[in-house]
């Protein structure tokens, strides 16, 4: 049985999607929507479940959920999230949009991984890898055997990155130095800062018109940065500007579906706010959906565990680095959300650190809207718990004070 497109419908009845009790889309519960499949009930409410898919969780998505015997597969006509364009689709003599992306610090761990998701993406036609160490040339022949469309190439060192960066729509940022245990993101400002703002000088005088994420740390601080680079050079969109902090979002779906019994994180969509470190990462538990409530322990020690995303993967790796695999995962989607908009798909939300009015902080992580011009509207904050609300004010002098560091640098 075929479901109809979620943005098919208006406006109005996407967005007041049923309220469901976390109790009834269990396990058990996912059997049961296959047993109903029939009713025109479970048809709505497989529809409602379907369209908090990520990343375009505001507007629905492009979901067909097929049912077939004991089997609910949902398959994306436009390919909404990761596993959608990494295996559904190879892109080859699609008549789709062929952009080109770049991979600023493609040798290391975030970047190699990362690369190799970009190049699985249909949408990109061309893969520059970028990198200080040689070995990049090595990451970029071993990508380019992977059987899509997208020509890739190795470009090494300062001298060849302005080739690189030539004609890119996108340029993707994880160059870096990783954290160790003991380590904030902050610490790593002494290395990475200047990192960033050597790259952000060969985009703004080289590709000034690409849509830029930003994944090296202190993404709070890195962010500030780059603008204010861009800014210098007259090449400052705010649009176009965007730091990473999808990975909180997929923490959040992962620990929450833990904690609710989702057989499913892909069903689950939880709105991370603030920045990316620390207490300025905040879920906002209050607005996940499917419909969930916390009691006031369970949403401080998920707040407290999303917030601890990264750390907890520092530690497990002992002294080896920080995320590298599920990182690469949530920039890849992220950037497919990019280009997504680019290519003038209409409804992609996505959650990200971005030059935001909703706070008094100018940097802040909210949802956005993303489109042909890359951010075309920050959403706003919402209504927020008690919990969440105190959490939030809390948090904005340690996020101002990170925006501060990064411009005094940009500016020094
Ligand atoms: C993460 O969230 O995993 C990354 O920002 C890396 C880190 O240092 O935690």
């Amino acid at each position: 049985m075929k479901r109809k497109d979620a943005r098919a419908r208006p406006a109005h009845r996407r967005d007041s999607v049923r309220e469901i009790p976390c109790d009834s889309v269990r396990d058990d519960d996912d059997r049961s929507i296959v047993a109903m499949s029939s009713s025109n009930a479970a048809s709505r409410r497989v529809g409602a479940v379907a369209g908090h898919v990520r990343p375009t969780a505001r507007g629905g998505d492009d979901s067909t959920t097929t049912t077939t015997g004991t089997t609910t597969t949902r398959t994306n006509a436009k390919g909404v999230g990761l596993m959608d364009w990494m295996f559904g689709a190879t892109g080859i003599g699609g008549t789709r949009a062929s952009f080109t992306v770049a991979v600023l610090g493609a040798a290391g761990g975030i970047g190699q991984t990362l690369s190799c998701f970009v190049k699985s993406n249909p949408r990109v036609g061309e893969l520059r890898l970028y990198d200080v160490a040689p070995v990049v040339r090595g990451v970029a022949v071993d990508v380019s055997h992977v059987n899509t469309r997208a020509k890739v190439r190795g470009y090494v060192g300062e001298e060849e990155l302005d080739a690189c960066l030539r004609g890119c729509d996108l340029v993707i940022v994880p160059a870096g130095v990783p954290r160790k245990p003991g380590m904030s993101r902050d610490d790593l400002f002494g290395v990475n800062a200047g990192i960033v703002r050597a790259l952000c000088e060969a985009i703004a005088r080289t590709c000034p018109n690409a849509l830029v994420n930003i994944i090296s740390n202190p993404v709070n601080s890195t962010v500030p940065i780059a603008a204010e680079v861009f800014k210098r050079r007259g090449a400052y969109d705010a649009r176009k500007l965007m730091g990473v902090t999808h990975l909180d979002v997929m923490r959040a779906r992962t620990f929450v579906s833990e904690a609710k019994g989702f057989a499913d994180p892909t069903i689950v969509d939880v709105p991370v706010i603030g920045g990316h470190a620390g207490a300025t990462i905040l879920p906002l538990l209050s607005q996940t959906t499917p419909r969930c409530s916390f009691t006031a322990r369970e949403a401080e020690a998920l707040t407290k565990r999303i917030q601890n995303g990264g750390t907890e993967v520092v530690e497990a790796k002992g002294g080896a680095g920080s995320a590298t695999l599920s990182m690469a995962a949530a920039a890849a989607e992220f950037a497919d959300a990019c280009l997504r908009g680019l290519s003038g798909e209409s409804g992609i939300w996505a959650c990200a650190y971005v030059e935001s009015s909703a706070t008094s902080a100018p940097f802040f992580a909210t949802k956005v809207l993303l489109g042909k011009n890359g951010v075309e509207r920050v959403a706003g904050i919402g209504a927020v718990s008690a919990y969440e609300k105190q959490s939030l004010e809390r948090m904005l002098p340690e996020l101002k004070a990170s925006i501060k560091k990064g411009y005094d640098f940009a500016r020094s």
